[in-house]
Order: structure tokens, then sequence, then C-alpha cells
């Protein structure tokens, strides 16, 4: 195969979950240019549809776009049934908040896990059930976070439970679906301004947590001196599907600036 060839994504179709906006928009923006045919879902149909415009409109090509919460169990298996010829399924979707954990509620807690880790887990199962017979060369790429290694900053006691769990998850079904010819590897992206994340930032911690100096910190705690973009996710997520990690399964790749792993304090001058 060509160097060019190996970016050729043409025969193949795609799922991105949460794709309206951030990282998975930039995800499902990525795979159309290289001739994927994509499916844009997200909880809202409208915002799905208006990304998938956006991508088809600026590389002239067919993207379809559908309502799809990744914790409705119906509605998951509603989606695979319909799509049943994907070839690689991001699980994107996901939900974020900054709670200390006197103020954390167990509502708060089902809602992050319902999205993140269920969400995963049900999209996964439907994926590989509907591939049984041919999952050879099929993909699931995971958005899991550098929360998923270690606890990127306080308040998120759920949050880093849920992306341990899509840690978990990715090596869990990497073990079981290797034999069938699937991959299934995660991302882990550090800090990026997406859409989801101004808007927390925006909002400030309910419980006094200034997320705004966090998230300066973040920056500043990071080697590479600077938070990352949708489209660094994008791009890995892009290697990942590809040819050229035709032998890569079961990892967590970290796209962070180099944050997960930088000295600890204490060690440093
Ligand atoms: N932004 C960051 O700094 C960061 C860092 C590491 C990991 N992540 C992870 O990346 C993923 C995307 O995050 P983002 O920053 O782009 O968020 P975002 O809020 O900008 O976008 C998330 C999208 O998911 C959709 N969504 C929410 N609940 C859903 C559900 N139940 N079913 C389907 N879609 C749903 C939203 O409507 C939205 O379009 C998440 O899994 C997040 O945990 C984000």
């Amino acid at each position: 195969m060509t160097n060019q060839n190996l970016l050729n994504l043409s025969n193949s179709s795609s799922i991105v979950t949460g794709a309206a906006r951030g990282f998975g928009f930039a995800i499902a923006r990525r795979l159309a240019e290289a001739g994927s045919r994509v499916v844009v879902t997200d909880i809202k149909l409208e915002n799905a549809q208006q990304a998938a415009k956006k991508i088809s409109d600026e590389f002239s090509v067919a993207v379809e776009s559908c309502e799809l919460d990744v914790g409705n169990e119906t509605q998951v298996t509603e989606i695979f049934a319909k799509y049943s010829k994907i070839d690689y399924l991001i699980n994107n979707a996901g939900v974020f908040s900054n709670f200390v954990l006197e103020n954390l509620s167990s509502d708060e807690f089902d809602r992050i896990l319902r999205v993140n880790i269920k969400g995963a887990f049900l999209c996964s199962k439907e994926f590989a059930r509907i591939n049984q017979r041919s999952a050879n060369g099929k993909v699931i790429i995971n958005i899991a976070s550098v929360d998923a290694l270690n606890p990127s900053c306080v308040g998120q006691v759920h949050y880093t439970s849920s992306k341990h769990a899509v840690a978990g998850l990715t090596k869990g079904l990497s073990v079981e679906l290797a034999p069938k010819g699937m991959r299934v590897c995660a991302v882990c992206p550090g800090a990026a301004l997406t859409e989801g994340a101004i808007e927390l930032v925006q909002a400030g911690a309910p419980d006094g947590i200034d997320i705004k100096e966090q998230w300066a910190g973040i920056a500043k705690r990071t080697p590479m001196g600077r938070l990352i973009s949708p489209d660094d996710v994008a791009l890995a997520v892009l290697f990942l599907v590809s040819p050229m990690a035709a032998s890569i399964t079961g990892i967590l790749l970290p796209v962070d600036g180099g944050i997960s792993s930088q000295p600890l304090e204490g060690y440093t001058n």
C-alpha cells in the first residue's frame, strides 16, 4: 500500500457519537475528508443535521445525520440496525462537570456514568453484535481522557471514574474482539477548549472551584505550554482507524501536549 493510500478511507463508513460539536465534529470532519461515509449522531437531532451539512458542504460529500442518545439502549439498537454496514465506531459522546466530593450527588454521578461509560458500552456491544460474522478490519475508538490515566484536577471524581472505566472497557473489548479481527483503542485527550469545555469554564463551578484558574493552570503545567485542539484528537483517530495502525489494539493513546508524562511535583526544581 502506498503512503497516499494509507489515509484513503473511501471504501469505509463511520459513525461518530456526540458529533454535533467539539471533538466529535472535528473527528467526523477528518473522517469525511479521508473519504469515509460518515454518520453524524448526537442527542440533539437539529445540531447533528447542521454539523452534517457543514461537513458535506466543505468536502462536497454526502454526510448522514441522526438522533442518538448513547445512554438509550432502544435507540442504540435501532441506529445500529439501520447502519449495519459501519466499519468504524467512534464513541465520543461525553459529559462533564466539576463538583468536590461533598457536593457530588448520586444523580450527577449517574448522569456522567450513563453517557461516558454505559453509552460507550451499549454502542460497542451493538456494533460488535452486528459485525459478529464479518468483524475483520472493523475498529472501535473510545474518546477517553487523560483522566482515564490519572485525575487531572479536583472536582472530577465522577468524571475520572467514568474515564477509568472507559480505559477498562477499551482493554477488555480489545482482548475479546481481537480474535475476530476487530481492533479497539482509546484516545486520551488533554484539556481542549471545545464548546462544552467553554460552557463549563464560563459557568464557573457551582461549589466554588475556580474553573478559569484551574484551566489556566492546566495549560501552564502542560510541557508543550498549551491546551490541545479538537483537530489534534481528530488526527489521532484518523491514524488509529487507518491501516497504519493495523496491528495496534488495546492502547490508550494520550494526545495531551505531554501532561500525562510530566515529572511529578516535588521531583522538579
Ligand atoms: N474538552 C476537553 O477538554 C476534553 C478532554 C478530554 C476528553 N474529553 C472527552 O471528549 C469527548 C467530547 O467532549 P467535548 O469537549 O467535545 O464536549 P462537547 O460538550 O463540546 O460536545 C459533546 C457532544 O456530545 C453530545 N452529547 C451529550 N450527551 C449525549 C448523549 N447522551 N448522547 C449523544 N450525544 C450526547 C452533546 O450534545 C455535544 O454535541 C467527551 O467524551 C469528553 O469527555 C474532552
